[in-house]
């Protein structure tokens, strides 16, 4: 399809009450099953898993590093709240540690509420309070820079796939720092006890349940994993993280909508996330068309679960927006003009996002036929802003700068040939 055409999208089947459908599978899977840290010969397997399902790549990069072996972290106490374990992974600089530490502290409080609040077992995790940093710890390298300042995996010294995976493992260590700033921040909000005794008569937003704290929690485990399959892969093609600079721009997003949980909800697990939707499907087809069908299978698993991330945020967005009865529409709209209105160019996947429970006319622009379009094609170099169809960001436009920024994202994930069909 070409950019500008008509998706078919009026087609696409919404989830019941814009709920994913698998929604209630994924909250409910096994911790253990979160354990897949190794991508063995085909799969994501546990460390322990059996011989037969470890492949020559395996060799020597097995177990890849800590976050393969959480255990291996138990010199690291856990705090007794979520809060507060959420302040310690965000003040841990080592990606491998903190990936580990997340399926600890998400292990430990998912036990905690399948034992129920008043157990009184020794592993209970209460929710807490932290005071989270402004900015996670970091490893001293990769450079964090300007993102055209990123170096192309077309031109890359790395080779397309290693500076892609090297990409994609940035973009999962920000991902696991979001789900639990997220955690952190917004823990004050936690529906207190006063309001769990309440009659119900009063339908008014009395702050967050428990398992708004899970559901994020288990999003920052998926993405522990997610940065285990990167960081093992890039060890088999001889490259570290840290070899290439990386940008900034994911946490731009949170702090933006570090006060408001609506804007975090909408920029960060709907928009931010849902870019893993839209971009990770052309990503699998220019590796396979390389030929690196290993890199390939380990972004198609994890763009395939990404679609969990976004269900949940959008899950939580209606939620709240039902309690405080605005409507989702209009005041996703209106959050993402305000905090990353770069977000509103396509192409989308509007399939997996409509899946996800995003509503195209959420964030897309309906065509003279009124049917939903893929998204505008950006302007040419130096044109420094919007110069065709409608405009999509309300009243203000786009700056030139916001739409250089996108494309710099854009080329970053490997996309920039917007109106091109894939090439091999
Ligand atoms: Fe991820
Ligand atoms: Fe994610």
């Amino acid at each position: 399809m070409k950019q500008g055409q008509a998706a078919p999208v009026s087609t696409l089947e919404r989830p019941p009450d814009g709920v994913w459908r698998g929604l209630q599978d994924w909250r409910a899977g096994a911790v253990g099953a979160n354990r897949a840290w190794v991508w063995g010969r085909r799969d994501a397997v546990p460390l322990d898993a059996d011989p037969k399902h470890l492949g020559p790549e395996n060799e020597g990069n097995v177990p890849p590093g800590a976050w393969a072996s959480p255990s291996s972290t138990d010199s690291i106490p856990l705090p007794d709240t979520l809060a507060a374990c959420a302040d310690l992974i965000l003040r841990t600089p080592d990606p491998a540690t903190k990936a580990a530490l997340s399926h600890r502290a998400y292990a430990k409080f998912a036990l905690t509420k399948s034992q129920g609040e008043g157990s009184g077992a020794a592993d209970r995790l209460a929710v807490g309070t932290a005071t989270p940093p402004a900015s996670p710890a970091r490893p001293a390298k990769p450079e964090l820079v300007h993102p055209k300042d990123v170096p192309s995996p077309k031109t890359c010294d790395l080779g397309f796939s290693a500076a892609m995976m090297h990409n994609i493992a940035h973009i999962e260590l920000n991902a696991i720092d979001l789900a639990w700033d997220t955690v952190a921040r917004f823990a004050p909000m936690r529906l207190s006890e006063r309001f769990r005794e309440s009659d119900g008569d009063d339908d008014s937003f009395k702050g967050l349940p428990d398992r708004f704290f899970l559901d994020f929690a288990k999003v920052a485990d998926d993405e522990s994993r997610h940065l285990g399959w990167c960081l093992q892969r890039l060890q088999e093609m001889g490259v570290a993280y840290g070899d290439i600079p990386a940008h900034n721009v994911l946490w731009e997003g949170a702090q933006s909508t570090s006060n408001s949980l609506p804007a975090r909800l909408a920029v960060v697990p709907c928009m931010q996330e849902a870019r893993g939707l839209d971009a990770g499907p052309r990503l699998v087809s220019k590796l396979r068309g390389r030929g690196d069908n290993r890199s390939a299978d380990i972004i198609e698993r994890i763009s395939a679960e990404e679609l969990a991330h976004v269900a949940v945020g959008v899950a939580w967005f209606r939620h709240v927006c039902l309690a405080l009865s605005v409507d989702p529409k209009e005041a996703f709209s209106a959050e993402i003009r305000t905090h990353a209105p770069e977000s509103l160019r396509g192409p989308f996947n509007h399939a997996a996002r409509v899946d996800a429970g995003l509503e195209p006319d959420w964030y897309a622009v309906r065509g003279d036929d009124g049917s939903w379009r893929m998204g505008r094609e950006f302007p040419e170099q130096g044109e420094g802003g919007v110069t065709t169809g409608e405009d999509v960001s309300g009243d203000d436009g786009l700056s030139g700068e916001l739409v250089r920024r996108l494309r710099d994202m854009l080329a970053m994930e490997g996309v920039t040939d917007l109106s091109q069909p894939e090439s091999a």
